[in-house]
């Protein structure tokens, strides 16, 4: 469920009309709903209220800072993946102890500034890691806690582009070696081994492979145990499915009922890092028609958003629902729906069934609050969109649309030319 409904012919974010919003901020725009942000959390939070556990929000998919700082204020932490989203997290008030950070490459500098803040922990991918980080808060005098992200080998059943967990998989330390690499930690005098950690992938619509990895891993901490390694923190990543046509993940609660029921037992404080479940249905972006062209085998109508604001449907082959802000079109069509970039692959939408779309109307890619501005960049020297969050019939723009000074900022003619 999310707050972007007709409201006779009209798309409201909540109580705005989005064609207000479009007026005054301008196109391409990303709208996202406090109220549908706050349900998802409250939903996923909701769904572990019988068991000890933290939600660390997995920043990477919308990072704005007014999504961080609702999260925040409703007791949420972060999963980070950089000094960069780090800072963005501190900034929005995060507190340092709800923090983990996930990642293959975390450098020596980040390592620090996550010591620094005072992180929960660090998510260990691979056996060098390790070493590095005891190095490092050796250097500082302190104690770093961790987890050894285990690659468990199982399948998520999703797009392999958003497959992590398969023994192929760049992420994780292999299960099988996980054992031996967590004596070898135990045994470190900077490191603190507080937890363990798994995310098998993205989007995913069942509930069956979070519960095989659990199983998976269970095995190994009744390992750990035997080894006098006792944990603190189990961290089952993210991945939970949303539906963008028509996927039916299953909902927060019976997520919650079956990961419950396999780690109760366990005495462990559990830890999510959903993304997409929280904001990607709590997002659109819209954009404005600029041409409806007929061409000789297909009909396009060509918008102002391209890929670079929106790069899923390039990248993934991503279905977003298009729907028209105004409904005032007669007529269907199908098209795709492309952007202005100059690339055979930039498109929104493909071979679509779709309001007839003419110059200047408004549409709505639904959907986009995942993966999408978070995604976005400047190609084709294009100023990235701006962001406006809406709550009840009050909005803000939450980031300004970029000007061309931006695009060019940091950049020198040398001397030498
Ligand atoms: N934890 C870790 C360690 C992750 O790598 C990810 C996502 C998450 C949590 C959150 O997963 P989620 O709950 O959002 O499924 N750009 C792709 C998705 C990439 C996901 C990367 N990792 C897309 O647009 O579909």
């Amino acid at each position: 469920m999310h707050h972007f409904q007709y409201k006779g012919d009209e798309l409201y974010a909540e109580e705005v009309a989005v064609k207000d919003i479009a007026a005054q901020v301008g196109t391409p725009v990303y709208i996202y709903s406090h109220a549908t942000l706050e349900r998802h959390y409250r939903a996923m939070d909701g769904a572990f209220a019988a068991v000890p556990h933290t939600i660390c929000y997995s920043m990477k998919a919308n990072s704005n800072l007014a999504v961080l700082k609702t999260f925040f204020g409703l007791g949420g932490g972060v999963d980070i993946v950089s000094g960069g989203e780090l800072h963005r997290a501190m900034v929005a008030g995060v507190d340092p102890a709800k923090v983990v950070y996930s990642g293959v490459g975390k450098k020596d500098d980040e390592i620090e500034y996550a010591l620094k803040s005072g992180i929960l922990m660090f998510n260990v991918e691979s056996e060098e890691e390790l070493d590095r980080i005891d190095l490092i808060a050796g250097r500082l005098g302190t104690k770093a806690g961790i987890a050894i992200r285990v690659n468990p080998d199982v399948d998520p059943e999703t797009h392999p582009y958003i497959t992590t967990g398969l023994k192929k998989a760049k992420f994780g330390i292999n299960i099988e070696r996980s054992l031996e690499q967590y004596k070898r930690a135990a045994g470190m005098a900077n490191l603190d081994v507080i937890g363990i950690d798994c995310h098998i992938g993205s989007q995913l619509t069942k509930v069956s492979p979070f519960v095989d990895t659990v199983r998976k891993l269970k095995r190994l901490i009744a390992g750990l145990r035997e080894s006098g390694i006792h944990l603190k923190y189990f961290d089952l990543g993210g991945g939970l499915g949303i539906t963008y046509s028509d996927e039916a993940p299953p909902l927060p609660a019976e997520y919650g009922e079956a990961i419950t029921a396999e780690t109760r037992d366990l005495g462990l404080h559990l830890l999510f890092e959903p993304g997409r479940n929280l904001v990607g249905n709590a997002g659109i972006m819209v954009g404005r028609c600029l041409y409806a062209k007929q061409g000789e085998e297909k009909n396009f109508v060509i918008v102002d958003a391209a890929m670079n604001d929106l790069a899923r449907p390039s990248l993934y082959g991503s279905y977003h629902g298009v729907q028209a802000v105004c409904r005032d079109q007669q007529g269907t069509i199908v098209a795709d729906i492309v952007g202005p970039i100059c690339e055979s692959g930039d498109f929104l939408a493909k071979d679509r069934e779709m309001p007839a779309f003419r110059q200047g109307d408004l549409i709505a890619f639904m959907s986009a609050g995942a993966y999408g501005f978070a995604m976005s960049s400047n190609y084709n020297s294009r100023p990235r969109a701006a962001e406006v969050m809406v709550k009840g019939a009050a909005f803000e723009v939450v980031r300004e649309r970029e000007k061309v000074e931006d695009l060019i900022r940091g950049e020198r003619i040398p001397s030498f030319l």
